[in-house]
């Protein structure tokens, strides 16, 4: 079996098309998608947040993964296989995968990212580091990449039917309330009941250490947000130049969320080659870049008791940061 494959991703048509929609909007509604953070080198600088003294989502779910590992694949009874949305390096993820190599003799594991390169890394790593894991890579976006994992479990008669399907780093509250519910729903019916979905999500804080974690001292998070920019330029001929712009990042209590911005610096035009068109910025006038929501357990109950799932359990750390919700698909 080849242990990688790759569907429409990173088409510079989308790009194109999306920075055309979210830049010819008026003042203070331009707006990028956020996947569009996540190239290359914006995967790396994530990774460097992850890093960052003031980013507590990464290491807090990391502890709990550890401290919680055991306890989680209690719950099943029977081998899984193991899909994981948006997988990253799958760093947090090697723990759950060495923690369910002590209980079952074989492991097949499906990661799916938009970061090909990334992807091929981890998977190659991966098949190299144990011997007992069977990793499959798929480039593609999640929809697609469910779709892929479904058919590639179906034609591998070795591998257990049942999924345990694993959505961590918070990346769900870059969705909207609607759309989180949606993305769920159109989860829920990709997998058969009783299969499994381990989701992690970050929680209401003080506002003081929502907003250090999203402005750490090093700036690695202003310069994974300017990468947007950046990348406008090496892929689509942009002139952008960046030091006409700041990270702004900041906690919107009324949402309860995070919202990144990049912030022109000067009312100036800025043309992109490709499209062979410019688009202008006034002053102070922000691009909504991501919004980052958090949670309390309530309002996630809410959208998982719409989704057709059911709670299993709630794992969180000593100071209620985080929480890693371990959820049954219903009947
Ligand atoms: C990967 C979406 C979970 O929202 O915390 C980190 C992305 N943005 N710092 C987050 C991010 C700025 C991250 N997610």
């Amino acid at each position: 079996m080849q242990p990688f494959v790759s569907r429409n991703i990173s088409l510079v048509e989308h790009l194109a098309r999306d920075i055309v929609d979210g830049l010819s909007e008026e003042t203070n509604k331009k707006w990028i998608k956020p996947r569009y953070l996540y190239d290359q080198i914006g995967s790396r600088l994530y990774e460097r947040i992850c890093d960052q003294p003031e980013y507590y989502p990464f290491r807090t779910e990391t502890g709990i993964l550890k401290r919680f590992g055991h306890r989680i694949f209690k719950f099943m009874n029977g081998d899984v296989t193991v899909v994981e949305l948006g997988s990253g390096n799958s760093a947090k993820t090697r723990i759950l995968l060495s923690t369910l190599l002590e209980i079952q003799k074989r492991v097949f594991y499906l990661p799916i990212d938009v970061s090909q390169e990334i992807l091929l890394k981890t998977t190659h790593d991966l098949n190299r580091e144990f011997t007992r894991l069977d990793t499959f890579g798929i480039a593609a976006d999640y929809s697609e990449g469910i779709r892929e994992a479904c058919n590639i479990s179906a034609r591998n008669v070795t591998m257990p039917e049942k999924k345990f399907v694993l959505f961590l780093g918070s990346t769900i509250g870059n969705f909207e309330y609607q759309e989180a519910v949606e993305f769920l729903i159109s989860l829920r019916e990709s997998m058969q009941a009783g299969d499994f979905l381990l989701l992690g999500f970050d929680l209401q804080k003080d506002v003081k250490v929502l907003e250090d974690a999203y402005n750490d001292r090093l700036g690695f998070t202003a310069a994974f947000n300017l990468n947007l920019l950046s990348r406008i330029n090496r892929e689509l001929g942009g002139e952008f130049s960046l030091t006409n712009f700041r990270h702004l990042a900041f906690y919107n209590t009324e949402h309860h969320r995070i919202e990144m911005n990049l912030i022109s610096k000067t009312t100036h035009e800025v043309y992109v080659n490709s499209l062979r068109r410019s688009f202008s910025f006034i002053v102070n006038e922000r691009i909504h870049t991501e919004n980052s929501y958090k949670f309390t357990l309530e309002a996630m109950r809410n959208i998982i008791e719409r989704s057709g799932f059911r709670i299993a359990e709630n794992f969180l750390d000593h100071d209620n940061l985080y929480c890693v919700s371990l959820m049954v698909a219903d009947n």
